[in-house]
């Protein structure tokens, strides 16, 4: 089977591929609604979820597919002791494709070795890689802001621990003429690592948001990740850095998107929700439809039953 467990894996024409067709299951969802009948999706998180998990299950469903999982992961074997290798070549024998979270990095990498025909998917694997909050968020920057070519990108927050960000910048790096410019507290900068990966012109940091925001065509907002933090102490010191309200928007363009992978604790004002640059509860739709198509297309079902 293919699988995606980091966005590198995928060509950028075949990202592009699969925004097309989340594309067509937006205008057309009817005539996707029964390519995955008889298909089963096993969804196996073992970290907290709410859009990552909700919109994998109800993709599989809108294509006509259903879904086996555990509410609970002390509710699966690996409870008694049982090897994540084991739990996948077990639910290899009874489902077509899988979704797996979990709390440590390269998880994903190592259990698609043990699928030999099912497709698996990372749905986030720690600090380390989210590609389908990515492709979610590709077709949010393609939806609202025409393509994902030629933006000056403001990342701002958690650029340490923020998998969504790691994967995102990765990605948006390979298409023409990004500019990023890098926010955070000099604890939680961008790893040296993703900043090696990037060409000096393209990029710039700093710790402000209000010198910057003016010049951002997107400002892509994120938590700071509690659960990766050693110290709470820490945490607590850092967690309110930035809060984007209504007067920082004030200085951003009009035409500015403002995104958010979710969940969100302080670093958006509620009252930012209804300025109709804020996009990240329609992003978070975005996920559904590009889940569909991934979904699809790692099943090759991906012509329509019209
Ligand atoms: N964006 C995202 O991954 O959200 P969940 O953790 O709720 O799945």
């Amino acid at each position: 089977g293919r699988h995606l467990i980091e966005p590198g894996d995928f060509q950028i024409e075949e990202i592009e591929s699969i925004m097309q067709l989340a594309d067509n299951i937006i205008t057309n969802p009817k005539g996707y609604s029964l390519v995955c009948k008889g298909k089963l999706l096993a969804s196996l998180f073992y970290e907290p979820s709410t859009r990552t998990r909700f919109s994998f299950e109800a993709a599989m469903l809108r294509l006509g597919g259903e879904i086996i999982g555990f509410d609970d992961p002390n509710n699966s074997s690996v409870s008694k002791g049982e090897s994540l290798g084991d739990t996948i070549r077990t639910i290899e024998c009874y489902s077509d494709i899988a979704v797996i979270r979990h709390p440590r990095e390269g998880t994903a990498r190592l259990v698609s070795k043990f699928a030999k025909e099912m497709p698996i998917i990372n749905a986030g694997d720690g600090g380390h890689e989210h590609p389908t909050q990515t492709l979610t968020d590709l077709l949010t920057i393609r939806k609202y802001k025409g393509g994902c070519d030629n933006h000056v990108v403001g990342v701002c927050g958690d650029l340490l621990f923020g998998r969504t960000i790691h994967s995102l910048v990765k990605t948006l790096n390979r298409y023409e003429g990004i500019t990023f410019i890098f926010i955070s507290p000099k604890e939680l900068k961008m790893p040296e690592n993703i900043l090696h990966q990037l060409n000096p012109d393209s990029y710039r940091e700093t710790t402000n948001l209000d010198d910057v925001i003016g010049e951002l065509d997107i400002l892509y907002m994120s938590r700071v990740q509690r659960e990766r933090f050693v110290s709470e102490e820490e945490y607590l010191r850092l967690k309110d850095y930035y809060i984007l309200d209504k007067k920082k928007m004030r200085k951003a363009k009009e035409d500015m998107i403002v995104m958010h992978p979710l969940p969100r604790v302080n670093e958006i004002a509620i009252e930012v929700d209804d300025d109709p640059r804020a996009v990240y509860f329609k992003q978070a739709k975005c996920g559904m439809y590009v889940r569909m198509a991934l979904i699809a297309k790692l099943l090759g079902v991906e012509d329509n039953n019209d």
